[in-house]
């Protein structure tokens, strides 16, 4: 069995988020605040969190948010949209701070951009997605304002994007996706909703996604990649068919995809690393119980014990 080294993802991650001036760090740029989250929640399911200046992480996530509608960009001086407005959020309960945040207003912004249909579009340019969907109804769980929205619409919506195969897409009609079956089952999940689906159709599907080399991919006829370990794993979770997973050539795969020597996780063999699949890799050994690792909650991405805080502090 390939051996995992988390000191070595430890050292990778807080490299990342130290420099600003080479290639990666370049085309990320305006991603920063998603990367933020995922280089912050890995260290956490690493036990690693205290190696980063939390008072410096909250004031330059601070400084992503826009005064006039409450929403956060992914860095200083780009356009606010949902995406980086749950990282933000999310990134704040991870490091409980969530008391820093105007509250009413931060999610005032989400419920905004909420459509009569029930969809929600990601900013005020209006494309709409079942991500925007998840990312609004996540946000506001966490902010604990789901009452700001119509969660009755917002949920029919997500079942008009449910297919025949038991999936679901970007938009009704559009064809099933792990990342969107991730987003859908999850909203659900949030939601209280999860009845809607049909737990052996959408579990057969899912676990259809185990290729040979034990890695998922995200539809049929595609290549395994580290990042469907969280996709395909965590929705499996919620509806409680993991079992169906060869968890053993799954954790092979994704440990087979690190770089033993300078740390991070790529999206399948012999790659270059990069933030993103090193956090999906590392939460997806976290949904295995891969030993050593906080647990990760399936629907809110966020460390167990994180949600619990945000949930049952008295
Ligand atoms: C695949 O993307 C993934 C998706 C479509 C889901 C994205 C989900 C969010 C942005 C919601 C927030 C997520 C978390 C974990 C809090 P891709 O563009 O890589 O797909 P491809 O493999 O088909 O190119
Ligand atoms: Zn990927």
């Amino acid at each position: 069995m390939e051996e995992f080294v988390p000191e070595k993802h430890v050292q990778y991650v807080i490299s990342v988020e130290k420099r600003k001036d080479d290639f990666e760090s370049l085309v990320m740029e305006h991603l920063r605040l998603n990367g933020a989250y995922w280089g912050l929640t890995t260290l956490d399911l690493m036990h690693k969190i205290g190696a980063i200046d939390p008072d410096a992480v909250v004031s330059w996530v601070m400084t992503c948010q826009h005064q006039d509608c409450g929403g956060f960009s992914g860095n200083i001086g780009h356009d606010p949209h949902l995406l980086y407005t749950l990282s933000a959020v999310q990134i704040l309960a991870l490091l409980d701070r969530i008391d820093v945040l105007d509250v009413e207003k931060v999610s005032n912004y989400v419920a905004g951009l909420q459509n009569e249909d029930g969809s929600f579009s990601g900013d005020i340019w209006g494309e709409i997605d079942t991500r925007f969907s998840y990312c609004a109804i996540c946000c506001l769980s966490i902010l604990r304002r789901l009452e700001k929205i119509d969660v009755e619409k917002a949920v029919n919506y997500i079942v008009s994007c449910k297919n025949y195969d038991g999936g679901f897409g970007a938009m009704p009609g559009g064809e099933s996706h792990a990342g969107q079956i991730f987003c859908c089952v999850g909203a659900l999940a949030i939601t209280g909703s999860l009845d809607h689906i049909d737990r052996d159709l959408l579990g057969w599907w899912l676990c259809e996604r185990q290729c040979k080399d034990g890695g998922l991919n995200g539809r049929p006829e595609k290549l395994a990649d580290v990042c469907y370990s969280w996709w395909v794993l965590s929705s499996l979770i919620m509806i409680d068919r993991v079992h169906w997973i060869d968890k053993d050539k799954l954790a092979k795969f994704i440990l087979n995809c690190q770089d033993k020597e300078n740390g991070g996780i790529s999206d399948r063999p012999d790659n270059a690393v990069d933030v993103f699949h090193t956090y999906f890799g590392v939460a997806g050994l976290s949904l295995m119980e891969y030993p050593d690792l906080k647990s990760i909650d399936p629907a809110y991405a966020l460390p167990v014990d994180v949600v619990n805080r945000i949930f049952f502090r008295k």
